[in-house]
């Protein structure tokens, strides 16, 4: 609640800055990356084509979008260096995969040729290793907790069926690739999203790419933001079974509790990207000979639609597709940060190109009086 009227809690409805990126319509359900309707683009597209889209302004030529996958795929862009593979070995096994994300995308620069260059030309290379090794790093985590050794980046796959791969050390089905590649496009871009917002923040500064993305990173992880698809699959491992369903629910619900993958800042309808994930989750189960994390999100969804007037989110179907594919729980945020990479990098590059630092003010409400009193005297 705001105190004085002269400002909104949370930045809500708050227009900050003008952005040609991204388009939300809330009352519609409608997501625009760069003026393009995202079920085309899931219908359409790759998620390579949209990370071009998104730095670019506009679809690639054939030619462009050959050159831009191979710079994407090459085995130098995606391969971390030995020592800071040898860096994560060093984290103890039992470190959260968010976290040794963050450390990681933080540790980069410190690799990257082009770390102390700002320039548009440079800032989009970095932007190019990042979303190449990100996966690299994510899957790196998974297999040196397990004790597994790491699968190199094959240059003939795409990014989907790469991380995959390097996560599983198996070749994934034509199905969980598909899938994978449209949750990637889904979590592209979002607009002024807080971790979205935070990269901005810390480009405003003209601090660097590997910064912003560092900033956006400890953003996304809260339970409010990138968090809450894994707080779903622990909702769908605590209601255990579709029989069980309705009544947990109706239970939580009457508790007051605030269901995860649920509810929106700017969507008043159902977010567009969730009946894409509902769906492909749906067929990844069905496949798979067990659809029951989707009955169970199905029954949750009718009744917390129906009596408090809230609907889906992009959250609340991913993890159940995630965890069909053979993906941890914990690593559902990380999942979500390799494919927001895109969005944070068209993000810091617009910053820089149109820059003003961004430092807004607080109404203090603290005392304005105080009297020291020396430390004896306490
Ligand atoms: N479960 C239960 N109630 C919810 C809810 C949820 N997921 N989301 C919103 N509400 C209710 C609030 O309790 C509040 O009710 P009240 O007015 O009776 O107090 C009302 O809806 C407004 O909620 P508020 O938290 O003020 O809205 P917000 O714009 O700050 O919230 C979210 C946006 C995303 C933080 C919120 O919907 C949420 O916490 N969702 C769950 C987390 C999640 O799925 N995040 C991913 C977002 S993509």
């Amino acid at each position: 609640m705001s105190g004085s009227g002269e400002f909104k809690a949370g930045l809500e409805d708050v227009v900050v800055s003008t952005s040609e990126i991204c388009f939300i319509d809330g009352r519609e359900g409608r997501l625009l990356y760069r003026g393009y309707d995202v079920n085309d683009l899931v219908e359409h597209s790759s998620f390579e084509e949209v990370v071009y889209l998104l730095w670019h302004g506009g679809l690639p030529s054939r030619k462009e979008l050959e050159a831009h996958v191979k710079a994407l795929s090459a085995t130098a862009t995606r391969r971390l260096a030995p020592k800071l593979v040898d860096m994560l070995r060093q984290l103890p096994r039992k470190t959260p995969p968010m976290e040794v994300l963050r450390t990681g995308v933080s540790a980069l620069s410190a690799f990257d040729p082009d770390a102390a260059d700002n320039s548009r030309e440079a800032s989009l290379r970095k932007a190019l290793r990042l979303t190449a090794q990100m996966p690299t790093l994510v899957a790196a985590w998974e297999r040196i907790r397990r004790g597994r050794p790491l699968v190199d980046p094959n240059p003939r796959l795409g990014l989907a069926a790469n991380f995959l791969t390097m996560l599983t050390g198996k070749a994934p089905s034509p199905l969980a690739t598909k899938t994978f590649d449209v949750a990637l496009i889904l979590h592209a871009d979002h607009e002024f999203n807080a971790s979205t917002f935070a990269a901005r923040v810390t480009a405003a500064t003209l601090s660097d790419m590997h910064s912003s993305i560092t900033s956006a990173i400890g953003a996304l992880k809260g339970p409010l933001h990138g968090g809450a698809n894994e707080q779903v699959m622990l909702m769908v491992e605590k209601i255990k079974s579709p029989a069980r369903a309705e009544a947990w629910i109706k239970k939580a619900l009457a508790d007051k509790a605030r269901i995860m993958g649920f509810g929106h800042r700017v969507y008043r309808v159902e977010d567009p990207r969730a009946k894409h994930l509902r769906r492909l989750a749906t067929e990844l189960g069905q496949q798979a000979g067990n659809t029951d994390s989707v009955q169970i999100l199905d029954t949750v969804a009718r009744v917390v639609s129906q009596d408090k007037h809230i609907f889906p989110n992009v959250d609340l179907f991913s993890g159940a597709a995630y965890a069909t594919m053979g993906i941890a729980t914990d690593q559902f945020t990380p999942v979500f940060a390799i494919s927001r990479v895109a969005g944070w990098a068209a993000h810091v590059l617009e910053q820089h190109g149109n820059n003003r630092l961004i430092r807004p003010r607080s109404e203090y409400t603290g005392p304005t009086h105080a009297t020291y009193v020396p430390l004896d005297r306490r």
